[in-house]
């Protein structure tokens, strides 16, 4: 705790005195659970299982990409849910522009989180996977290296550092006993760690949870082990917005992994050395990858104006409407984007409300839309000012 306080302190030093900015990264993507509790969307939506079930669950059903995709989402489906909120007596969320962009990251963020490791499967993977031909777990083997005392990691990714850390060496293994080194997919990070904690005879109870990884932490970590500099400066590697990290932590561990061996080769050509993890650093660093995968949403502040005509945005947001909606020029004005799309959500109650009382529905709104819309409207409160 003390260790990571101090760190983050520390980080937060550099960044004032780099004057890096650091996009809209956010230190700690769970914040947004407490935005989800208290607005009451866990009543009826649940998390991998555990939660309402009235809506879909985020863990398994839906996975909201960027803020304006949420938006979209929740807009799209405000008639039902709206409908259901005054079945259930729930009082209707209404967000500070700080809330939706910390909700936004955490429902973001539970698909990086993945789903807990299934023991069965993981001992199935030992033994296909060929660990078995160099490791043992549970009883020591002559000749093979007993991974038991891996069991005081709760975390897959630290199974996954372990292997990274050691990679050059379990490739010449293999490459000498003419094994072949075992592929990642799936959830199978999770599987492994499961069943290697069940069958370890170690016998400390001590566990260390690794904290989901902080994505500022991980940017600077990018830069520090040399990947931008195959990533980014000279693409030697898939260019980083190319790579495919939308995906879930041991996801994203085990496409790492499977690289290793050829980025190792490259790593050797270019006289560079090969960066090795520690402590929460490779968490740090796939938690900076997923967000920075976050798909991103076009937009146009010209397809805006069309769209505020065409949705019928103006038909009460003109002058001398009778609802006593402020025209463009006087909207918000927005801190950000957050700020703005917090606002169009409130609204979207009283919204339905006016428009059904003349026979109409909310209109659909896309997540380019939603965009184009708030760049529209910031541009004209912005030459309001
Ligand atoms: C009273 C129950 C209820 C509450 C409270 C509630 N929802 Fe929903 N939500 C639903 C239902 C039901 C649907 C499905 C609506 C439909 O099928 O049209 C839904 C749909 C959604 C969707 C669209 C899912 C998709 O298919 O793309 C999102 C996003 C969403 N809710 C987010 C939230 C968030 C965030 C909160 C809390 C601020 C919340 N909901 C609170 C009942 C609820
Ligand atoms: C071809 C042989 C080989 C295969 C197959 C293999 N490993 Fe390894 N593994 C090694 C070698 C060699 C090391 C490095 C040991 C060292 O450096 O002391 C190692 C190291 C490790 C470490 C680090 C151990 C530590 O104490 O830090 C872990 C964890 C690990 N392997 C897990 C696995 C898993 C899980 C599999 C199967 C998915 C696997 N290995 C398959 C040869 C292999
Ligand atoms: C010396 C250059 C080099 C360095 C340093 C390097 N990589 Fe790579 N990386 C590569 C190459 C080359 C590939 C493609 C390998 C292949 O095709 O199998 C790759 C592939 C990858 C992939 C798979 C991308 C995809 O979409 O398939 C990921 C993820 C990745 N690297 C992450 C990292 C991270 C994180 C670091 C820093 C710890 C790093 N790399 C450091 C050269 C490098
Ligand atoms: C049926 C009339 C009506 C329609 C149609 C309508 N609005 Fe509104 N809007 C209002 C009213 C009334 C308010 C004043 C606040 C309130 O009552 O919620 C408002 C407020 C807003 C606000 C908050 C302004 C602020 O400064 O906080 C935004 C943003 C907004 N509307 C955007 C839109 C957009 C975008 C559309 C089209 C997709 C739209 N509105 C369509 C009636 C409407």
């Amino acid at each position: 705790m003390a260790k990571n306080f101090a760190l983050k302190t520390a980080f937060v030093l550099l960044l004032l005195v780099s004057g890096v900015s650091a996009q809209q990264l956010p230190k700690n993507p769970l914040a947004g659970r407490e935005v989800f509790e208290k607005e009451g969307c866990l009543n009826c939506h649940a998390v991998n299982g555990s939660g309402g079930t009235i809506g879909p669950d985020f863990g398994k059903q839906v996975f909201p990409g960027n803020d304006y995709d949420l938006l979209s989402r929740m807009w799209n489906h405000s008639q039902r849910m709206l409908l259901m909120m005054a079945r259930t007596k729930t009082e209707r969320p209404s967000f500070t522009g700080r809330d939706f962009h910390e909700l936004g990251d955490f429902l973001y963020f539970i698909r990086y989180l993945g789903e807990p490791g299934n023991i069965s499967a993981g001992k199935r993977l030992f033994t296909t996977e060929g660990c078995i031909k160099c490791h043992s777990v549970g009883r020591a083997v002559p000749g093979k290296i007993a991974l038991d005392s891996m069991k005081i990691y709760v975390s897959p990714v630290r199974l996954a550092q372990a292997m990274w850390n050691h990679s050059i060496m379990m490739h010449r293994r293999g490459a000498a006993r003419g094994v072949k080194l075992p592929t990642f997919s799936d959830n199978r990070f999770a599987d492994l760690t499961a069943y290697i904690r069940s069958a370890s005879s170690l016998k400390s109870g001590e566990e260390i949870y690794s904290y989901p990884g902080d994505p500022v932490r991980g940017e600077q970590l990018f830069k520090e082990k040399g990947c931008y500099y195959c990533h980014v400066e000279k693409p030697v590697g898939p260019k980083l917005e190319r790579m495919r990290t939308n995906e879930s932590v041991t996801e994203i561990a085990g496409i790492m992994w499977n690289h290793s061996g050829k980025m190792a080769e490259a790593m050797k050509t270019m006289n560079r050395s090969y960066p090795s993890f520690s402590g929460d650093e490779m968490a740090d660093v796939i938690s900076y990858l997923y967000f920075q995968g976050t798909p991103r949403t076009s937009g146009s502040a010209e397809l805006g104006a069309l769209l505020f005509k065409r949705k019928g945005c103006e038909s009460c947001h003109q002058t001398g409407n009778q609802f006593n909606a402020p025209t463009v020029d006087r909207f918000g004005p927005f801190h950000d984007k957050d700020d703005f799309l917090a606002a169009l959500w409130n609204h979207a109650p009283r919204m339905e409300e006016l428009l059904l009382a003349k026979g109409k529905k909310l209109p659909d709104l896309m997540p380019n839309e939603v965009k184009s819309l708030y760049l529209f409207i910031n541009a004209k409160t912005e030459a309001g000012k």
